[in-house]
């Protein structure tokens, strides 16, 4: 069964031009899926849909086969636990007032989850490869790669089914990107991922499925291994011409 349904989803912010425009996405448990896009896209604007920060202007999405319903507090609790993201700036994203055992907790707290917080914040820190003592340090005493492990530390704490994770190597060194690709991988063993990015070689080392999108509307979608190498739409022809190839880079 589908975790979650887009169907016929167009977006507006206020009352501004269609960001997105009928677009339809199935996410199935198991099959990462990449969303890929030119900047002003919209591929930011259906991670907030998938996270139920925002609504969709028209069309319906479904979570588990059931519409979301904003006034039902447990649907969309369990939602809400179910899709976790990670976000581009790894500098940004964390407070850095708070320790890390306590950025990390963050959603186990708002989603009111009952467990010994300590020992999930441990076994997270462990699944990113952190020391165990980085609980007790700020945000400042960390690399941008680990940063954007302690922000997937956060996501996975609640133990999510989704993990949406945008543009999160785009700001990070080659060596460190195939180290978070590395852990986005571990983790797809557990999680289904949905990644978001400009660079359609990145998602294609780790997703199942592709979106493309262009102004807001899906132009190509199919297997990454069939749009990679026999890309249909010209705008997906272009994508890929301008993707650096990692062993140019080697
Ligand atoms: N809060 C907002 N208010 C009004 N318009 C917005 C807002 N956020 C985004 N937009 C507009 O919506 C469109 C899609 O933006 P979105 O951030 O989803 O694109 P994106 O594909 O994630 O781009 P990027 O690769 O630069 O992150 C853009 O035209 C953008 O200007
Ligand atoms: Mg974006």
């Amino acid at each position: 069964m589908s975790l979650i349904d887009l169907t016929a989803v167009s977006f507006s912010y206020g009352r501004g031009r269609r960001v997105l425009d009928g677009i339809d996405l199935r996410i199935e448990a198991g099959r990462n899926l990449g969303i890929v896009g030119e900047s002003g896209s919209g591929k930011t604007t259906i991670l907030r849909l998938l996270l139920g920060l925002a609504l969709p202007t028209t069309g319906r999405i479904a979570f588990n086969g059931a519409p979301l319903d904003p006034g039902n507090r447990s649907f969309m609790r369990d939602f809400r636990r179910a899709v976790q993201a990670v976000f581009q700036d790894p500098y940004s994203s964390l407070d850095p007032r708070q320790k890390i055992a306590d950025i990390i907790a963050e959603p186990l707290r708002s989603l009111n989850v009952e467990t010994d917080i300590s020992a999930a914040v441990a076994g997270a820190l462990a699944s990113v490869d952190l020391p165990p003592d980085a609980a007790q340090r700020y945000p400042h005493e960390f690399s941008g790669g680990q940063r954007q492990r302690i922000a997937i530390a956060r996501a996975i704490v609640s133990r999510p089914e989704l993990l949406l994770a945008d543009e999160v190597v785009s700001a990070l060194d080659l060596t460190t990107r195939i180290r978070i690709v590395e852990l986005l991988k571990t983790l797809s063993e557990k999680m289904t991922l949905v990644l978001v990015s400009h660079d359609i070689g990145f998602v294609a080392l780790l997703c199942h499925d592709l979106i493309i999108l262009e102004k807001g509307r899906v132009v190509e979608q199919g297997p990454a291994g069939s749009i990679l190498s026999s890309p249909q739409h010209p705008y997906t022809q272009r994508l890929l011409a301008s993707t650096p190839r990692l062993p140019d880079f080697a």
